[in-house]
């Protein structure tokens, strides 16, 4: 028996998507911080997402996910009441969560929805979480009243200026550390590039930077190294050891060329997907 879908919310038509899973067992030790590897079906690769949120009681989790290639496609073909074939979790380190202060958390894209969950654990620890959210436009802000719901402060950026600040999230954070020198973590989440780059902005304010990899994964149990990535000159599998690492010491040059290689495997796979393949072929 599979993973039932309970419920399913487009965020962004044909882009984004909320899936409620029938999952006792994992929201039962589900943390801020870990995700999930799915399988649809039997042919189906390995598909690792954050868990977005939890509810113990109702025994579900909630994940978001951006369609951008076969799996994903696949994934948001499915409907509620559909099941998913195996969903493995939690897996990863939880987020180092404890009191101590004012938390900035910083999320682009996609990467809100993973953002979110983290943002409730400061919240629920004590934290007074300020929340940066950014996208492209408006209509591609995710999580926003969520966020709302328990953050005293939610900070907007839109790269066309439709909503909050016009540029990126990196702006917002810079202007918000220099005015408050009494932030002791910034946690991002989000595109590489961005992530990069709230790491270079906080470096002058010695402020701890957490970011979260998505390298490549296949097991989830540190036994592929298809995660492996380079932190403070040591190799770790971001699966295990992670996907939470200082961000200041990550080699962020080796995970965007290990994230593309292999790009062409990847497009060919989508195409014969799009074009109605059959499910023997094509992974
Ligand atoms: C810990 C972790 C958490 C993640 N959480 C989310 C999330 O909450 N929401 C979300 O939309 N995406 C998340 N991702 C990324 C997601 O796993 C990939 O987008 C997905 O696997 C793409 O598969 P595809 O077949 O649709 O696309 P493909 O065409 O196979 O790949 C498109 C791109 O996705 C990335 N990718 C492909 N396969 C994997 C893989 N096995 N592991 C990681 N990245 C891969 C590569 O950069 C690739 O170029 C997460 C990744 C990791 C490692
Ligand atoms: S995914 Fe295999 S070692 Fe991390």
């Amino acid at each position: 028996m599979g993973y039932k879908i309970l419920q399913k919310k487009e965020l962004i038509p044909g882009q984004t998507s909320l899936l409620v899973i029938d999952a006792p067992q994992i929201a039962k030790k589900a943390q801020p911080g870990n995700f999930v590897i799915l399988r649809i079906d039997e042919q189906g690769e390995r598909v690792p997402l954050t868990i977005a949120d939890k509810d113990r009681e109702a025994g579900t989790i909630t994940i978001v996910y951006l369609v951008v290639g076969k799996s994903t496609a696949q994934l948001n073909d499915l409907s509620e009441g559909d099941e998913i074939l195996d969903v493995c979790g939690p897996l990863g380190k939880a987020t180092h969560i404890e009191k101590q202060g004012t938390v900035i958390c910083v999320g682009g894209g996609t990467g809100i929805a993973a953002m979110h969950h983290i943002a409730k654990g400061h919240h629920e620890a004590g934290n007074h979480v300020v929340a940066i959210i950014g996208a492209r436009t408006e209509d591609l802000l995710l999580f926003q009243c969520e966020l709302d719901g328990f953050c005293p402060e939610v900070l907007v950026a839109t790269d066309d200026g439709s909503v909050g600040h016009k540029g990126f999230v990196t702006e917002v954070l810079q202007k918000r550390l220099e005015e408050d020198k009494t932030v002791s973590e910034v946690v991002a989440i989000g595109p590489v590039p961005m992530m990069e780059a709230v790491a270079k902005v906080t470096k002058p304010f010695g402020v701890k930077t957490t970011v979260s990899l998505n390298s490549i994964m296949v097991d989830g149990i540190g036994m592929c190294g298809a995660c492996r990535c380079t932190v403070g000159g040591e190799t770790k599998f971001a699966c295990v050891d992670g996907p939470e690492f200082d961000g200041q010491k990550v080699d962020f040059g080796e995970l965007k060329s290990r994230l593309w290689q292999f790009r062409g495997q990847e497009e060919k796979s989508m195409d014969h997907y799009k074009n109605g393949g059959c499910r023997c072929h094509g992974h």
